[in-house]
């Protein structure tokens, strides 16, 4: 089954649907322009009991093993599928981004990646430990970091549904600027 991921605002929508195509998910994808650093910096602190800092690669096996334990909360979308890879291959991130993390002692309990370009892969935040102020800190603490860097515009997206991750992004500033619907093709 071959499913289109198409533009809520184009045309095709409505050829589409009258061609009897189903929607069978829904995404968005968010800019923040200008971010506000006091407002960053306050996200980060807020996030009382855990350390927020930038991760290396010695982090690789517990970042795997967090997403692991995440991998079946991410909503699942035909334009928003996440599968955890081999630790081998997540730890191939570093080299084209940066990951940021929140630690509870010793343990690794929320974690995002963000392209060198501003564009966030992937956050999450362990179960028990959700909505607590953590997804927003880990995300702003990269933020901050690239802004340091002279990057000024940021992306992220995900799932129409995920109204924790949506959440956690308008509270930083992001704006949804694009919603997509996935279609499948009509029953026969
Ligand atoms: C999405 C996720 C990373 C958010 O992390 P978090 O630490 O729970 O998020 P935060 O507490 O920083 O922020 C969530 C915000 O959304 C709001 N919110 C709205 N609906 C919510 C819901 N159903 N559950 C939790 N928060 C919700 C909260 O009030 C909060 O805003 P506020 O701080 O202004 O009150 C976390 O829920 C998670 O790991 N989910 C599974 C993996 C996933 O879906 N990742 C996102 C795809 S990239």
């Amino acid at each position: 089954m071959t499913v289109e991921i198409v533009r809520d605002d184009d045309p095709r929508c409505s050829e589409l649907e009258a061609a009897g195509y189903r929607i069978v998910g829904e995404s968005w994808g968010a800019r923040l322009r200008d971010p506000d650093p006091a407002l960053l910096e306050h996200a980060v602190l807020r996030a009382a009991g855990v350390t927020v800092r930038e991760l290396d690669r010695g982090y690789a096996a517990q970042w795997h093993a967090l997403e692991k334990a995440n991998e079946k909360d991410y909503p699942y979308t035909p334009a928003t599928h996440h599968v955890v890879p081999p630790v081998e291959e997540l730890a191939e991130q570093w080299t084209t981004g940066r990951v940021f993390g929140a630690l509870d002692g010793e343990r690794l309990v929320g974690a995002t990646v963000i392209s060198l370009a501003g564009e966030t892969g992937f956050t999450s935040v362990l179960d028990g430990y959700r909505g607590r102020g953590i997804g927003q800190a880990v995300k702003a603490a990269s933020i901050l970091a690239l802004y340091a860097d002279g990057v000024r515009v940021f992306g992220t997206g995900g799932a129409g549904l995920n109204e924790a991750s949506i959440g956690a992004n308008v509270a930083l500033g992001y704006v949804i600027e694009e919603r997509w619907r996935s279609y499948a093709p009509p029953i026969r």
